[in-house]
């Protein structure tokens, strides 16, 4: 790139962008607040709901990031009412009695289960005391891999919850306005979404997704990886928590192992006989190899396939990494030796898109075009 463009690249990047970002929006530390007991709300609500694979978040537009916690629902099949939706939900696996199930709705970033996803956003209402007399209107992410099923059994569910209006964006627009950037300019901006069972790779401009890549995986598959290889090479079984554990504290995705090892304890898979295992990180490396590799490809396939004038502005720009999964040690290296461009993980990483939709919500009318033709 000559020095003629480049400067006309940095004159058009400090522009003021058109959708100026309130500063309580980039504040440093979140505080999630504490949902307490329900406040009943009869009046009309705006919330934003990011649902993944892991993990649900809901916002609304007066009280912030109201939830942050497990996408799990604990039904109760006797009755089947829902006993406990989140957290608590979570905390009851094997600790309730046999007709208290508990279900997971959401897998490789999308709903898997359209009655106990609307349950679920339900229990999320009532925890945030948004009752359904406010019939409110809400702003949900979707996978753009998401295919128009998916989309639809979105849509359905939040509106069997009680949701009067039910608008739909795109997780990469999403993450980039909750990034604070100049989505609707015609610039180009790069942003990569690390989610526990999806991954997208995006670059957008005026308003749109100009060239993406998705992968139906994510940190979930780094987990049954690592488990698998610890049934493999040791005969064990690991509970899910431990193994997440493992990946946290010892994984590297430059394969770094600073002789790092944990001791866990786990069940031998003949005889279910308890045992300590020491893992070493060297493991747990050669466990992330095949979804990684992938990863780097699909922010290589959505980086090849811009047109120049966008790829000068990423190469200007950089790339940023959003989601939980983005904050695997040295991921950020990884794919900037993948791709040769600056490669940034965003602060509060897994609370951008949940961002992003709040902001949706109160510039609802400038934003508006950005929620068209998504439901294809
Ligand atoms: N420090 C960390 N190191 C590695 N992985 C992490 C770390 N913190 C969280 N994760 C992983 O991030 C994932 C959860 O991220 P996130 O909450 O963004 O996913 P999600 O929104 O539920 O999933 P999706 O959007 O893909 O449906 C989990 O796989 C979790 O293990
Ligand atoms: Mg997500």
């Amino acid at each position: 790139m000559g020095s003629h463009s480049r400067t006309q690249l940095k004159g058009q990047r400090r522009r003021t962008p058109r959708l100026a970002v309130p500063r309580r929006f980039l504040a440093r530390k979140v505080k999630v607040r504490s949902v307490g007991p329900p406040r009943i709300t009869v009046l009309a609500t705006d919330v934003a709901l990011d649902i993944g694979t892991a993990n649900c978040r809901l916002a609304t537009a007066q009280r912030g990031i109201l939830i942050n916690e497990p996408t799990v629902v604990a039904i109760d099949t006797n009755s089947g009412d829902v006993v406990e939706v989140g957290l608590g939900a979570l905390d009851s696996v094997g600790r309730s009695s046999r007709h208290i199930v508990v279900f997971r709705p959401f897998a490789q970033g999308t709903t898997v289960d359209f009655d106990v996803t609307a349950r679920l956003i339900s229990g999320l209402f009532d925890r945030a005391g948004i009752s359904k007399l406010s019939r409110a209107r809400v702003v949900m992410s979707v996978p753009s891999l998401a295919t128009a099923i998916e989309r639809r059994a979105l849509r359905q569910a939040a509106i069997q919850a009680g949701a009067r209006e039910v608008s739909l964006v795109e997780a990469p627009i999403a993450a980039a306005i909750g990034l604070g950037l100049p989505v609707q300019d015609p610039v180009g901006s790069a942003v990569t979404i690390l989610g526990a069972g999806a991954s997208e790779a995006a670059l957008i401009s005026l308003g749109g997704i100009v060239t993406g890549s998705g992968r139906r995986h994510g940190g979930n598959d780094l987990d049954s990886a690592i488990a698998s290889l610890l049934r493999q090479r040791h005969g064990v079984v690991v509970a899910p928590a431990t193994v997440e554990m493992l990946k946290w504290n010892l994984a590297s995705a430059l394969g770094h192992t600073h002789g790092s090892s944990e001791v866990v304890q786990a069940r031998m898979v003949e005889s279910g006989d308890p045992v300590e295992v020491e893992v070493g990180a060297d493991l747990v490396n050669v466990a992330l190899t095949e979804v990684l590799n992938s990863t780097i490809k699909m922010v290589q396939d959505c980086l090849s396939d811009a047109p120049p004038d966008l790829s000068q502005d990423v190469s200007a720009g950089g790339l940023t990494l959003v989601g939980g999964h983005a904050l695997l040690n040295d991921f950020a290296e990884l794919i900037a030796t993948g791709t040769g461009i600056e490669v940034n993980v965003a602060e509060d990483a897994e609370l951008v898109i949940i961002r992003g939709l709040q902001l949706c919500m109160t510039e609802m009318s400038s934003l508006h075009a950005l929620f068209r033709n998504v439901d294809r």
